[in-house]
């Protein structure tokens, strides 16, 4: 029998700073009116000049690994799930494994836009189920508001940074990831990109000058796809997990605008309070938005262990996905984790490879190398 991956740990990862709609009012022409009736949103955060993806991947990470009680040893596996990688490479997930000292495990990032956590996920506990590994850290983590031209009134109202992370631990427990579905159609991939700063078309002057290196989205299309995918993917996950949509507990859905959540309940015949919303207070924050909502519904109470989750998204690519979770929480164990005592040993360790590879290659130069 595969092991199930239940979710044991989680923490999130919010910047500071506040952006309100009527700030965003004397930036371009909009209005709070227009956008709360629009969208939901009133505010959303952005981070301070210091803070990046990696490393509020990083803070949220270690909560989650605090609430699990392990120790970054125990980590085999993290995946970071991006729409703002920290650079095209290396991997923000490197970046993250050497922030937290976890020194077993394999570490990449997984691309699959606003769905980019959901996919993560199920990559995650497919490597559970096949016992490729056993404990695994899944974080979406995302600084969009370096990649939005904030005098395009038609995106800028939209995104927020932050992060989230759950723990995933294998247990011969019927519990955890009860299913999952991916879907993709790069036929709509003009629909929402970043067209400059890949291969197809490369930083330049010119890439620059015209704006190209910012988000460009067709709002009403994505909108029209989006209210359609999230109910047949919710629909597609309970099915597959052997449930119906009366035994779903509670519902975090991708955070993007409230209209496109409402419709998507109507559709299932899902009551509002079996749903998370919290995009009034963060925007959209991409792939962090699903960890972000089901870590503030944990705080607030709304989930317990036993209960059966559905989260839905959506988002370029395009891609769309649903996963249904039974909640676990932490396993029994004595040792208690600090974040803290957690970053200073990853700091120290760090610096000590770093000054390890600064010998290695001294040594090396003096007495192997003879070219
Ligand atoms: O993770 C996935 C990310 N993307 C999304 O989730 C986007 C999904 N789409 C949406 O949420 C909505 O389409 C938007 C919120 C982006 C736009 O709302 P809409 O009701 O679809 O508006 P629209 O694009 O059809 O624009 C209606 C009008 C236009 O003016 P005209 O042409 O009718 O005169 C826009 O120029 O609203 C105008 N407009 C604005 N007005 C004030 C567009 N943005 C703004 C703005 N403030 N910020």
């Amino acid at each position: 029998m595969s092991p199930y991956a239940h979710i044991t740990g989680w923490g999130m990862a919010i910047p500071d700073r506040v952006l309100t709609n009527a700030e965003l009012a004397q930036m371009v022409d909009t209005t709070d009116e227009w956008i709360v009736s629009r969208t939901g949103i009133r505010e959303r955060r952005i981070a301070e000049d210091d803070q990046t993806t990696a490393s509020l991947a990083t803070e949220a990470a270690l909560n989650a690994i605090s609430v699990a009680n392990l120790s970054p040893m125990d980590i085999d596996l993290i995946i970071v799930a991006t729409s703002s990688p920290e650079h095209l490479f290396p991997a923000t997930a490197c970046l993250v494994q050497n922030s937290i000292g976890a020194t077993k495990a394999g570490a990449f990032d997984l691309l699959a836009a606003c769905t980019g956590f959901i996919y993560a996920l199920n990559m995650a506990s497919q490597a559970i189920a096949t016992g490729s590994a056993k404990t695994a850290v899944v974080i979406g983590s995302e600084t969009l508001s370096r990649l939005i031209d904030w005098q395009d009134r038609s995106t800028c109202i939209l995104f927020g940074d932050g992060a989230g992370a759950f723990v995933l631990q294998a247990s011969e427990e019927p519990a955890g990831l009860l299913s999952a579905v991916m879907r993709s159609d790069g036929s709509g991939a003009d629909l929402l990109s970043l067209p400059a700063g890949g291969s197809a078309l490369p930083t330049s002057i010119d890439t620059v000058n015209e704006g190209l290196h910012f988000i460009s989205m067709s709002g009403r299309e994505v909108y029209r796809f989006a209210t359609r995918v999230m109910t047949q993917a919710t629909e597609e996950a309970v099915k597959k997990a052997g449930l119906k949509i009366t035994d779903i507990d509670l519902v975090v859905p991708h955070q993007a605008n409230q209209r496109i959540i409402e419709t998507a309940l109507k559709n299932l015949k899902i009551p509002l309070e079996r749903c998370v919303i919290n995009l009034d207070r963060y925007g959209n924050t991409s792939t962090a938005s699903i960890p972000i909502a089901a870590c503030e519904a944990l705080q607030d109470g709304k989930i317990r262990p036993g209960d059966r989750l559905v989260f839905v998204g959506f988002g370029s690519g395009l891609t769309w996905g649903a996963a249904v979770v039974q909640w676990s929480g932490p396993f029994p164990t004595r040792i208690r984790m600090i974040p803290g005592i957690i970053r200073f040993y990853a700091r120290v360790r760090s610096l000590l490879l770093r000054l390890l590879r600064f010998f290695d290659s001294f040594f090396w130069d003096r007495f192997y190398n003879n070219d």
